[in-house]
């Protein structure tokens, strides 16, 4: 069966389609600059192919929590859930065939990881009993497959890394089909990126992402210069669900709006205010504001440290001998001939080192104290 998705139009005007069955093989990436119309063209293709396929949003924005009300996808607010809840949630999702929306906004980069891992993972490690077609839309791709490493724990960035790289390279056997955004191709992991076999490239300013964008479609850097030029919500296709040859094409209107629309130009209000008195005004209570974990108790720390080394026995430290002592051991050292300048190795002080050397046994001379 064929499903042929109207995702807009072509730039001569005829419908611009995606073949549905092909994208479920073949994966999608796509990438443009912020701004360009990306989280756009995946609410239009989530919009269209909802009633055909059933899909996962990976949405690190919150932007797609409209879908819920609209075309009835489960939200799920990762903030609430624990990493081995979202892996449940994955595995069940899958075995009853529930469109979601994982919903990441609020949480840290680490926890942004970790929860999308989590749940990714439960999804593609479900039983094979289950492994029906999927959509699962990664949007800000680079956050979970990053190229290099960031401020993130390496833990976080392994297991997320990994989590995408199953996705994209170990999923279509198992029904998922990766479909990935980008702002920054260049800060997208290379093995992830290099699974799609379909592309949807947006407006794109740096050469390093225009480089990458030309090493991946195989295309003359030249011709990559193309992107540039394009506008908001237009895109070059190119791949087996999309079009063999590069294809310009304008994405068109969706049901669903994102929940932070971009800021629009409005006038500043006319109205003179006393701004010094309203800005730097003493700011409310500190117990007003949330609540600032307490800086670990360095001095603390410090004073603990210090107690345990006290603690730890001295080595035995060699009174000096009296110059009896001495005379005799020297002596008896000679008799024995193990001495320099008739000084035991083990007695000769080094320089800078005043007194005698701990007692660290017979590694230090031949001859031993006697
Ligand atoms: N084809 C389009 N038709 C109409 N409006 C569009 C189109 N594409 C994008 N827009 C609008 O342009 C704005 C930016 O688009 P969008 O949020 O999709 O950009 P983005 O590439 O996802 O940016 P970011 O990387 O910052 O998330 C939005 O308000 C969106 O509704
Ligand atoms: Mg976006």
């Amino acid at each position: 069966m064929t499903v042929a998705i109207e995702m807009g139009h072509t730039t001569a005007g005829a419908p611009a389609t995606l073949d549905l069955e092909e994208l479920l093989a073949t994966r999608l990436l796509v990438q443009g600059n912020s701004g360009s119309g990306k989280s756009h063209l995946l609410r239009r293709l989530l919009e269209q192919s909802a009633p055909w396929v059933q899909q996962t949003i990976i949405d690190p924005e919150g932007d797609f929590v409209a879908l819920t009300d609209r075309f009835g996808h489960l939200l799920i607010d990762a903030e609430d859930h624990t990493e081995r809840g979202l892996q449940v949630a994955g595995e069940r999702a899958r075995i009853h065939r529930v469109s979601t929306v994982l919903n990441l906004e609020g949480l840290d980069a680490e926890n942004q990881m970790r929860r999308a891992a989590a749940f990714l993972g439960g999804l593609f490690e479900v039983d094979r009993d289950h492994w029906y077609p999927m959509l699962v839309v990664v949007d800000e791709a680079q956050l979970f497959a990053p190229a290099v490493a960031g401020e993130v724990s390496d833990e976080a960035r392994k297991l997320s890394l990994g989590a995408m790289t199953n996705l994209m390279c170990r999923g279509r056997k198992r029904g998922l089909a990766g479909v990935i955004a980008t702002q920054r191709l260049a800060k997208l992991a290379k093995n992830v990126a290099a699974e799609a076999s379909n592309f949807l490239m947006g407006r794109t300013f740096l050469d390093i992402d225009m480089a990458r964008a030309a090493d991946l479609l195989g295309m003359e850097r030249r011709q990559a210069e193309a992107f540039r030029d394009l506008e908001r919500g237009q895109f070059m296709a190119l791949g087996p669900a999309l079009s063999r040859r590069p294809l310009g094409l304008r994405i068109g209107r969706t049901d669903t709006t994102p929940r932070n629309a971009t800021p629009r130009l409005m006038p500043l209000p006319e109205a003179k205010l006393d701004a010094r008195a309203i800005i730097l005004a003493a700011p409310p209570p500190e117990n007003n504001r949330p609540q600032r974990r307490s800086s670990p108790d360095l001095l603390g720390q410090l004073m603990a440290a210090k107690t345990a080394a006290l603690e730890i026995r001295p080595e035995a430290v060699e009174q000096p001998l009296s110059a009896e002592k001495l005379a005799e051991r020297r002596e008896r050292a000679r008799r024995h001939g193990g001495t320099r300048r008739g000084i035991p190795c083990y007695w000769r002080p080094l320089s800078g080192v005043r007194g005698p050397l701990p007692n660290r046994g017979p590694r230090f001379g031949s001859a031993g104290p006697g």
